[in-house]
């Protein structure tokens, strides 16, 4: 399993030390929610503040795009560090051109799906794709419940990709928790986000080390 702490539930007043932190832990990559206060009621962070996250970041960057016209954003944020760089199936007209676009950059290319938006608007895209970014809770906020739902659309994406010889990984986004994480693995998750359940646990480092042993 691969975990991707959400810097978004970092203190930010004290964010190297939280990303040394993730660095000496078992956690294998740092998840990136960018908010622009139109696709998501929220506004998270920028440029600015990726740049110094890859400064002192050891491990892969994946950048989450919650944003409008992502494709107009997409080449700064691969200068800024990004390694992998996930747009919103529900904010992409062109969707495949924005994956395109993605992957002339050498790096990876990831869909995001809303908690409505079934699995099968996924068909025509999954090929072209290395990761989907299942949103497990509406987008917008750490700290948020868990759906219930997001279990089926794992399992019906599991397959999606085996019956079509997709290599994209299956990442879940928001309530991660201990419990969930085992049903999730069961499922066929591949990646676990976690914000809240990293760094409202006193040691955060072992809240990574817990997650990883699943
Ligand atoms: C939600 C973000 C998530 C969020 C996850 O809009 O995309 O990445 O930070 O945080 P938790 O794990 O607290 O739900
Ligand atoms: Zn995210």
């Amino acid at each position: 399993m691969i975990i991707a702490p959400s810097v978004l539930s970092a203190d930010f007043g004290n964010l190297q030390r939280d990303i040394e932190m993730i660095n000496n832990a078992e956690a294998d990559w740092f998840h990136i929610d960018i908010m622009d206060g139109v696709f998501v009621p929220n506004i998270s962070f920028g440029f600015p503040v990726l740049k110094q996250i890859k400064k002192h970041a050891k491990k892969t960057i994946d950048v989450h795009l919650m944003i409008v016209e992502p494709q107009r954003y997409i080449d700064e944020f691969c200068i800024q560090g990004a390694d992998i760089i996930s747009v919103h199936i529900e904010a992409c007209t062109h969707l495949h051109r924005a994956i395109q676009q993605i992957k002339s950059l050498n790096i990876k290319a990831g869909v995001a799906i809303n908690p409505h938006t079934p699995v099968s608007a996924l068909q025509d895209i999954i090929l072209d794709i290395d990761l989907v970014c299942m949103m497990s809770v509406n987008p917008g906020f750490g700290g948020q419940k868990f759906i219930q739902n997001t279990y089926k659309k794992v399992k019906e994406l599991k397959q999606m990709i085996i019956t079509s010889g997709s290599n994209a990984l299956i990442e879940i986004d928001g309530g991660v928790d201990f419990d969930n994480a085992v049903l999730l693995k069961e499922a066929g998750a591949d990646v676990l986000v976690a914000g809240n359940t990293v760094f409202s646990h006193p040691s955060p480092t072992e809240a990574i080390a817990k997650l990883k042993q699943i």
